[in-house]
């Protein structure tokens, strides 16, 4: 096991290209499976979850290869279709074969999903969704059992906005025998990314406002050039909070300013000097760090994925700001860990109160889940002194060599055995 060590770094300032989104490529990875033939995308992050993603998709027998960031998918021998328990505990979000197992062969055997540290992961959304379109789930020794029963296609209204929910629902229904609408559904850049890969591919899928309706298609067929993910705007806002910082200055750059509305909002209420272009933004942090409130929502809403990096800002902002998380009610553990370094932070349900103190002291500290070991970073990068990170193969989940990016803006961080 490795740990991360960072020294106080100040007056950083430079570019950092951001990464194809994680929360993208796992879904259309996913489609690759739903019919058989050879798919290629670019942009793809190189970070364990893809590779999770990848080593499942070659156990139900698909052929793979993953370089420079492109990734070439051969699905034509997939023949399995059950998710072993060992690759969904390793990775919750291996769930999203589920709907493409069913478009493909009609039924699935997935190991439930457990929990994680950002709170319980329930799956009812999808369950329901597969019904209301023609499938039905059985749970048997700890693997949801789906199989189809009728025609497929429907109409299905979501209780919530669940992403993986609908996507999965997207990819049950695209090869499907009739017309299916769904509504409630969330409008997350991924979940759109998803529909025009698959359209890419001669789907027939169209969203409008948050209602899809998916024609039924007799088979999908990838073009020769690649298809290309976009930029990860979670990575995006993690580096955007280190711009916040008094005396820094970094540049975002291979980035969809569009898909950070809210979390660009949020900075500028810090105080801080943002330059926005269609693909770049500088944003370069004022004298002070004006406190601000959040409350986590759906898109186009504050992503609940930006919480905890979000928070480190509060730690030493002029005044009392306040997080409210409404999507994983639960999703605070990092504060535990932001208190050694002196944080100021009460908890009340799903409400944090920060009151920004004058400075912050480093500390050891434990990584429980991928934003919160971001979140402990961009803590240990503005904190005196030196802060030690264990557990960092969270980080490596769903951040592209972020040691190289963050040392290239100027942060003293390294790596050492735990
Ligand atoms: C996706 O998870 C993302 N993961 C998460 O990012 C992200 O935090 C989340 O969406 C919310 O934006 C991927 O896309 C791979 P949900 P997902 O279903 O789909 C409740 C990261 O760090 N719910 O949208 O699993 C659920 O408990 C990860 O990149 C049900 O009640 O989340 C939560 O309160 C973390 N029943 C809310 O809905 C269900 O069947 C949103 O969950 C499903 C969800």
């Amino acid at each position: 096991m490795e740990k991360i060590i960072i020294e106080q770094s100040k007056e950083l300032n430079g570019e950092v290209v951001i990464s194809g989104s994680k929360n993208s490529s796992l879904p259309i990875l996913a489609a690759t499976i739903l019919y058989s033939g050879t798919y290629k995308l670019s942009n793809v992050p190189d970070i364990s979850d893809v590779r999770t993603m990848l080593k499942l998709i070659e156990s139900l027998g698909g052929k793979y290869s993953f370089k420079n960031n492109e990734v070439v998918v051969d699905s034509s021998e997939i023949s399995h279709y059950e998710a072993p328990y060992e690759l969904v505990k390793t990775m919750r979000a291996s769930v999203v074969v589920w709907g493409s197992l069913l478009g493909r062969f009609g039924k699935a055997k997935i190991s439930f999903p457990g929990g994680c540290a950002i709170g319980d992961r329930p799956v009812d959304q999808h369950i329901k969704g597969f019904e209301s379109i023609g499938y039905s789930t059985k749970i048997s020794n700890g693997y949801l059992e789906t199989k189809k029963i009728t025609s497929i296609g429907g109409e299905h209204f979501f209780d919530l906005k669940s992403v993986t929910g609908c996507e999965n629902v997207i990819l049950a229904s695209t090869l499907g025998d009739k017309k299916t609408i769904l509504k409630n559904c969330p409008e997350e850049p991924e979940v759109v990314d998803l529909i025009n890969f698959l359209n890419f591919c001669g789907g027939k899928i169209v969203k409008k406002s948050d209602t899809i309706e998916i024609m039924p298609s007799s088979s999908l067929k990838a073009p020769n050039k690649a298809y290309k993910i976009i930029s990860d705007r979670i990575e995006a806002g993690t580096f955007g909070v280190l711009g916040c910082l008094p005396g820094n200055k970094i540049k975002l750059k291979n980035i969809n300013s569009d898909d950070l509305q809210v979390p660009l909002k949020i900075i500028k209420k810090m105080g801080t000097r943002v330059d926005i272009a269609k693909s770049s933004i500088t944003i370069e942090g004022g004298g002070e760090i004006k406190p601000f409130n959040i409350k986590t929502e759906s898109f186009p809403g504050f992503p609940t994925d930006l919480q905890a990096q979000f928070m480190v800002a509060a730690l030493l902002a002029n005044g009392e700001s306040k997080i409210i998380e409404e999507i994983f009610p639960s999703r605070f553990i990092h504060v535990a860990e932001l208190r050694k370094l002196g944080a100021n932070i009460k908890l009340k349900n799903n409400t944090a109160i920060v009151n920004g103190v004058a400075s912050l002291n480093g500390a050891r500290m434990q990584a429980s889940d991928l934003r919160a070991s971001a979140c402990l970073i961009l803590a240990g990068i503005i904190a005196k002194n030196k802060s030690e990170i264990n557990r960092v193969y969270h980080l490596d989940r769903g951040y592209e060599k972020i040691d190289n990016k963050l040392m290239n803006l100027g942060v003293k961080i390294w790596r050492e055995k735990e």
